[in-house]
């Protein structure tokens, strides 16, 4: 079995101790927690996925299942870890940053993935690599959680938390405006959905989920 290594801000200093164990163990535990409470939206939303789909921050590939089209699986993951684990069921894995996919630009029919744009150090970095490697027409399907509102309680504990949810989770930001930063990118909007969900104890409430399109002709 592959060595764990826990995620500390930014990536990885790879100290193979028992603790480290523990810790990705746990993390692993609450992707799978969110992973049953998303079950009936990642269905809704990835079963829609065809044709060659990356999945950008994969984890251990726990996506996979939702996948309802024959698809050419590629996975991305930069945790070494959980990178193992997706090599074995993804078609082909990459250990990479979603800022930097290595993949030619329009090589892709549709790209998906679940609580990892919280997560990515720089969100509009990622999303024109997203732009870039999609083909036209190619969609971008996304669950995540979001930032509360501006000016709310949750919203400054979210904010006063986010250097500990850092460290401790895999650079996850609570606060993070998902939603405005892709209604400024460069892909089209087709389908948005907000709900509310409380995971992970009080920090994370509002999730939304969106279809994006990158237009034909771009
Ligand atoms: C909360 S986990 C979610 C894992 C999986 N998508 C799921 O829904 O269970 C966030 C994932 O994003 C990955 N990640 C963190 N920074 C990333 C980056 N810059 N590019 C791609 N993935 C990243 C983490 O390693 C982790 O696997």
């Amino acid at each position: 079995m592959s060595a764990p290594i826990l995620q500390l801000s930014g990536f990885f200093p790879r100290a193979f101790t028992p603790l480290n164990l523990w810790i990705w163990q746990k993390l692993e535990d609450s992707c799978l927690e969110a992973d049953a409470a998303l079950h009936s939206w990642k269905a809704r939303l990835f079963g829609n996925a065809r044709g060659v789909v990356l999945e950008i921050g994969a984890g251990t590939g726990i996506n996979r299942k939702y996948l309802g089209y024959p698809v050419t699986y590629l996975g991305l993951e930069p945790e070494p870890n959980s990178y193992l684990q997706l090599n074995a069921i993804a078609d082909t894995a990459f250990c990479a940053v979603a800022e930097s996919i290595p993949l030619p630009a329009e090589s892709v029919d549709c790209i998906v993935c679940s609580m990892t744009l919280c997560s990515v150090k720089d969100l509009s970095l990622t999303l024109n690599e997203v732009y870039r490697v999609l083909r036209p027409d190619g969609r971008f399907l996304l669950i995540e959680h979001v930032g509360a509102p501006k000016a709310t309680w949750l919203r400054s504990f979210q904010r006063l938390f986010r250097p500990a949810c850092q460290c401790l989770d895999r650079g996850c930001r609570p606060d993070r405006d998902t939603a405005e930063a892709l209604r400024s990118c460069r892909l089209v909007m087709e389908d948005f959905t907000e709900f509310q969900l409380k995971l992970r104890g009080p920090l994370i409430r509002d999730w939304i989920t969106a279809c994006l399109i990158k237009p034909e002709a771009s």
